[in-house]
């Protein structure tokens, strides 16, 4: 008959990919307490254990985007994810981001991530000619609404290390660059509108999705970008349709 052995009472056993090339994982035990985070964990582990660890965060209250690693198989928010809400047995498994190249550890170069947002015209255009005067929107307006429904996004990458695209079709822009291009889209002072639209709609863009969710069941911050493109996949085809792409 066999045993499993699971941690001490009041320790949890957490398991840490290290390293970028041959990457393997150092177990750690790490004080259990109460109300403690992932990252909490992580940065304990790097005080007390190991300094050579590396990892990445900023605000530690869910704001900057940067603490995003992988939790027992999910990516996740760390500074806003408490462990008693996701260990299994007093087990933790912390992993970097999936689809992002490791540089060392749990830290994931972003620069893809980020140059996409750019691909997809992630960033407002004024357009040739700038309106001298402040925009009125109207709060209730349908455009504000749809712009407003993607605006949270904290550029976290979790969406991105959800999406099986990301994985098999490398130049697929990905699930936040495509919010984010929803949310400009609908920004009734932007000026580049159909272009933006032609940016997102060749190979690698909007029509690559599957629409299965996986972004937004993981997004930390609610928001739902498959519903956003499929607001861009409706709007690039009436802008075709138009003549205009
Ligand atoms: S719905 Fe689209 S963007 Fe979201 S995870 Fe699936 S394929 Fe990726
Ligand atoms: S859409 Fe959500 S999961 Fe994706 S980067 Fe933005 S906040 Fe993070
Ligand atoms: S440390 Fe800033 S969002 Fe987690």
């Amino acid at each position: 008959m066999s045993t499993t052995i699971g941690p001490a009472a009041g320790t949890l056993e957490v398991e840490v990919w290290r390293s970028a090339e041959e990457g393997h994982y150092d177990t750690f035990e790490v004080p259990a307490r109460e109300s403690q985070t992932v990252l909490d964990v992580v940065t304990w582990i790097q005080r007390h254990l190991d300094p050579t660890l590396a990892y990445r965060f900023a605000c530690r209250v869910g704001m900057c985007g940067s603490c995003a690693m992988t939790v027992n198989g999910k990516p996740r928010w760390t500074c806003r994810t408490h462990v008693a809400r996701v260990c299994a047995g007093g087990r933790l498994r912390v992993e970097p981001l999936a689809n992002l190249p490791v540089i060392k550890d749990l830290s994931v170069d972003l620069s893809e991530f980020f140059d996409k947002w750019a691909k997809a015209r992630g960033r407002f255009d004024p357009g040739p000619r700038p309106a001298r005067e402040f925009a009125m929107v109207r709060p209730d307006s349908r455009e504000r609404r749809r712009a407003e429904a993607g605006m949270d996004c904290i550029g976290c990458g979790v969406c991105y290390a959800a999406c099986d695209v990301v994985r098999w079709q490398p130049d697929y822009l990905g699930p936040a660059a495509l919010n984010r291009a929803w949310t400009l889209v609908n920004d009734v002072r932007d000026g580049a509108r159909d272009e933006r639209l032609r940016a997102v709609s060749g190979n690698g863009g909007c029509h690559a999705c599957h629409t299965q969710q996986g972004c937004t069941e993981h997004c930390p911050r609610h928001l739902s970008p498959t519903g956003g493109i499929a607001g861009l996949k409706r709007a690039a085809l009436r802008a075709m349709i138009a003549g205009r792409l």
